[in-house]
This record gives C-alpha cells, sequence and structure tokens, in this order.
C-alpha cells in the first residue's frame, strides 16, 4: 500500500467510524472545515487533557486561561497581523488553481530529499554489506549534484522569502521548472500577497460597525491578559500562561484533510522569561515538546526539528517539531522565541504599562516570551496516522486495529455479555455501573463476539472484557487486550486497578519529566 492510498484510506476510516465528518456535509460540505464526531470529540478532549494538564498540573509556574475569541481590532495592528500576516500565493492560469508559491519550492525541495534517498537505496542494493551511505552521499557525483542545485535554491528562496521578494519567488518557481500538479503547465501569475485574516462587523447597524477579526492565533489573548494573571496570580519570572481554543486563518492552500484548516484548535503556552535568559529556555523548551510527543511511543525517528528559514516578524528563533505523516514530514508545533515583540508592541499601542518588576535586578523591564504552539487537529491526524494499522491475522481473517495509546483512546473498555440471556447482561451492566465514573465504557451484545471485537479495534479501545456463564460461577471475566488480542480470565474486582494502571496519564508524564 501506498503512503497516499494508506492516507485516502484513514480519511475514509476517521468517517465511517465517527472520528471526523466534513462540516455540513449534506450541503456538500465546506472548504477545509471539518466536524469531530462521537469518537473523535473524545480522542480530541483526551489530546488537550494530555497537552493541558502537562502544563499546568506538572508545572507550578504554569496556569492557564480561556480569553475570548474576538478581541479589540487595534490588538491586531499591535500584533502586526494587520500588516504582515500574510502568505505569498500564485495561480496557474491554465487550471485556474491557486497555490502557496512558499508551499510549491518546499515540495520541490522534498522532492530532490526523495530522489537522494532513491539513489541511496539503489546504491545499498549495488554494493549489498559493503555500502558505506556517509562514503557514498559526500562522493556520489549525483547526488552532490543534486545537493549543489537544492543548496543554491534555499539560499535563494530563503533571501527571497526575508526580503519579501515576491519577484524573486516567482523566478525561482520558474528556474525550479515547477509545474501545476492539475494542468501540468508552467504558466504562472505573478505572487501576490494575501491576508489570512477573517474579518466580520461588530455592532447593530453598518455605521456605527467596527471591523473584528476571528483570532489568527490563541496567543494575543494570553499577551493582552499578562499584566492580570501576573498581578492576580503573584506570579514570578519565569512563569507561564497556557490556553487551548479556536484560530482561523482564511488558507489559500487547504489540503490534507485536517492538517490545513481554517478554523481549528490551538494548545499555546507564553512563557515570561528575564530578557538575554530567552534561548535557554528556547532550548529547554524544546527538549521537553519533543518528550512529550515522543512519550507517545510512535517511534523516535518519527520526529525531527526543522529550524525557520524565515523568522515570523516577531521571533528571534523558531524551529517546528515535524512528524512523519503519509504525506512527509511536517510541522505539528512550533517552538518560538518572541523577544518583548508582543508585550512592548502592545505597550506601545494601547499606552498602558506592561512591565515586570524584578526584585533580584532591581529593575522593571518588558519580558521575553518564549512560545510552545501546536495544533490539537494536527496532533489529532498525527495519532491517527501512526495508530492506523491493517493486520493479516494468523486465521487468515484481516483487521484494522488503531493503536491509539490508551491513556488517549476515546473508549477505554467494552463490556460485553456473551448471550444476550442468562443474566449476562445485568452483570454487564452492573460492571459498567462501576467503571463509568471513571473512565468511558461502551456496552456491545449485538454480533458474535469476533465481531465486537473488530469494531472495538476500528476505534481503538484498548480492553474488551466479556461476561459468560463461568462469570456467574466463579466472579471472573474474559479481558482481551487490543494490541496482542491476547486473553486473560481476570476476578471483576481487579478490574478497575487493572484498567487504571494501562490508560493513566502517569506513565506518560514521568517520561516527560525524566
Ligand atoms: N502563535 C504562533 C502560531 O500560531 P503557527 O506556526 O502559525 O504559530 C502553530 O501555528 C500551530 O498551529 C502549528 O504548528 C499547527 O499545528 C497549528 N496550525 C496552524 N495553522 C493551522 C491550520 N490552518 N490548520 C490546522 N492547524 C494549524
Amino acid at each position: 500500500m501506498t503512503q497516499e492510498e494508506l492516507f485516502k484510506k484513514l480519511i475514509a476510516h476517521c468517517k465511517e467510524y465517527g472520528f471526523i465528518f466534513p462540516s455540513s456535509e449534506i450541503y456538500d460540505g465546506l472548504g477545509a472545515v471539518y466536524d469531530y464526531g462521537q469518537n473523535g470529540v473524545e480522542l480530541k478532549n483526551n489530546i488537550k487533557r494530555y497537552w493541558w494538564d502537562s502544563m499546568v498540573k506538572l508545572n507550578d509556574n504554569i496556569v492557564g486561561i480561556d480569553a475570548a475569541i474576538f478581541m479589540h481590532p487595534r490588538v491586531w495592528e499591535a500584533s502586526g497581523h494587520v500588516g504582515a500576516f500574510n502568505d505569498p500565493l500564485i495561480d496557474n492560469r491554465d487550471s485556474k488553481k491557486r497555490y502557496r508559491a512558499d508551499v510549491l519550492v518546499e515540495d520541490w525541495m522534498a522532492k530532490q530529499e526523495e530522489k537522494i534517498a532513491k539513489e541511496v537505496e539503489k546504491a545499498r542494493k549495488r554494493f549489498k554489506e559493503n555500502f558505506n551511505e556517509e562514503q557514498y552521499l559526500a562522493t556520489s557525483p549525483r547526488v552532490l549534484e543534486i545537493k549543489a542545485k537544492m543548496d543554491a535554491i534555499h539560499a535563494r528562496f530563503t533571501a527571497a522569502l526575508n526580503d519579501n521578494n515576491l519577484e524573486e519567488l516567482k523566478q525561482i518557481i520558474l528556474d525550479c521548472e515547477i509545474v501545476c500538479p492539475i494542468s501540468g503547465t508552467r504558466n504562472w501569475t505573478d505572487v501576490r500577497q494575501f491576508n489570512l485574516m477573517f474579518s466580520t462587523q461588530m455592532g447593530s447597524t453598518a455605521d456605527g460597525a467596527n471591523t473584528v477579526y476571528l483570532r489568527p492565533e490563541t496567543a494575543q489573548g494570553i499577551f493582552v491578559n499578562y499584566l492580570n494573571v501576573q498581578k492576580t496570580g503573584r506570579m514570578k519570572l519565569p512563569f507561564g500562561i497556557a490556553q487551548i481554543g479556536k484560530a482561523f486563518r482564511n488558507e489559500i492552500v487547504a489540503r490534507q484533510f485536517i492538517f490545513r484548516m481554517r478554523e481549528f484548535e490551538q494548545m499555546e503556552m507564553q512563557f515570561f522569561v528575564q530578557p538575554g535568559t530567552e534561548m535557554e529556555w528556547w532550548s529547554k523548551w524544546k527538549e521537553t515538546r519533543m518528550a512529550w510527543h515522543r512519550a507517545l511511543g510512535f517511534g523516535d525517528d518519527n520526529y525531527r526539528f526543522h529550524d525557520h528559514d524565515k523568522l515570523a516578524h516577531y521571533a528571534n528563533a523558531a524551529t517546528d517539531v515535524e512528524f512523519n505523516f503519509p504525506f512527509g514530514f511536517k510541522e505539528v508545533e512550533g517552538i518560538h522565541s518572541r523577544t518583548d515583540f508582543d508585550l512592548g508592541r502592545h505597550q506601545e499601542f494601547s499606552g498602558k504599562k506592561i512591565q515586570y518588576f524584578d526584585p533580584e535586578r532591581g529593575e522593571s523591564y518588558v519580558p521575553y516570551v518564549v512560545e510552545t504552539s501546536i495544533g490539537v487537529d494536527r496532533m489529532f491526524l498525527q495519532i491517527m496516522s501512526a495508530a492506523y494499522t491493517e493486520e493479516k491475522l494468523e486465521n487468515g481473517e484481516e483487521r484494522v486495529v488503531l493503536r491509539i495509546p490508551a491513556a488517549l483512546a476515546p473508549t477505554k473498555v467494552a463490556v460485553m455479555p456473551l448471550v444476550k440471556k442468562d443474566g449476562l447482561p445485568e452483570v454487564a451492566r452492573q460492571i459498567i455501573d462501576e467503571l463509568k465514573y471513571d473512565y468511558n465504557i461502551a456496552y456491545d451484545e449485538k454480533d458474535s463476539i469476533g465481531k465486537r471485537y473488530r469494531r472495538q479495534d476500528a476505534i481503538g479501545t484498548p480492553f474488551c472484557v466479556t461476561v459468560d456463564h463461568q462469570t456467574l460461577e466463579d466472579g471472573t471475566v474474559t479481558v482481551r487486550h487490543r494490541d496482542t488480542m491476547l486473553q486473560e480470565r481476570i476476578k471483576i474486582e481487579a478490574l478497575r486497578a487493572m484498567v487504571d494502571k494501562e490508560v493513566s496519564f502517569r506513565e506518560l508524564f514521568k517520561k516527560i519529566k525524566a
């Protein structure tokens, strides 16, 4: 199965099993907007809890807030979003399709990397056990040729982005001979800038109406509340403010399912530090956030850092945590050193003093900020991509299983009476009554046990508990484990401890803090 086929299957699976539906589907959907279904919302809530607790519970110097989506319009002037929150876009005249110019070039570079990887594979086959990859990469004329071209384009691309040089960006697209994937032609328009913020009117009459924006990031809600939280919480530097909430961007190129949406959710934490210490904190948060991802057990090699070529208008250092999605390594989270840009600008635009009196230094200053910013939806896609597995079983049957980490699984336990009679459903209900205050539990009595197991595998339920006639005699049940499919008999009273051990966030948190 190719990665493309896998991705298509994943999207179909998300719909078939109540994880994600296209928005307003009966009206044919709305571009790049999605709804989360009955299983999706549970997984999403668990992701948010994993993040929230890892920030607010595990760190006594991080607190949370929940700011409004609408903010004073001046906020977005101060933050630079009105002037500079743009994407460079380019149209193909033949297909009439619109693309992000920077994404076209980035995709071209990813293709060159694939070419190099193919050369390496060919050489590995040719030279077998004598193959030395490092030496090959350093000496192969073909690889060196591709690399030299890539490096030259990369240097021009970075300069063009930093200088906002749209003509050069178009020239790079032409020089790389990038074609439109639909029309196959190079009939490109000029590159133009496009502001990504959605706006609407606040107020009852058009005359008195104010243009307000749907926030494109949650971070500004934290910055404008910095003083409120610092004062009321008597917070001392360094300290952080965390928030989870919706953000909106009028993305030009909305593709790859929930990877790039127009309405999405962010989990952001702004960490306020003494000026001059920001690089140390930036490195620390890079490490902590990578540990948070890796604790899920999807394989360390599936993550990497990618430093930004073009720094956002507010940053002096920035990196992305990238995950190996079915469509390649892509950004899941950004870790940015935002200097005192935001607080400084809000101080300037609002006329209010936004400073911290540092008792150690005996002076007041605008704190610096290190931000960690992750999309809930991208995290969701990461988990689904890593968890989706098709397996051929020993008996020749096939199963689709979502190997979602137990702590994040939408349903923790499915309780099933073997038959719908002889008092077995009643015992199953009693077990559910015992567990339902702590965990999401499902009851299923329809179809054969095998079919019921398959249904639970497909939504990632870690445990299936079967009540049978032996249960009535000795108070034991069969527990079937999702990943190994192994079955064991345990006492009903031992169920809670077993489930608790497996589904608790504790083990994940220990890995982050280690
Ligand atoms: N406050 C900084 C900020 O917003 P960003 O790199 O633009 O930085 C942070 O966004 C994260 O938000 C990304 O790493 C991604 O996970 C998520 N994100 C951004 N745009 C998105 C979109 N259109 N759809 C889904 N998630 C998005």
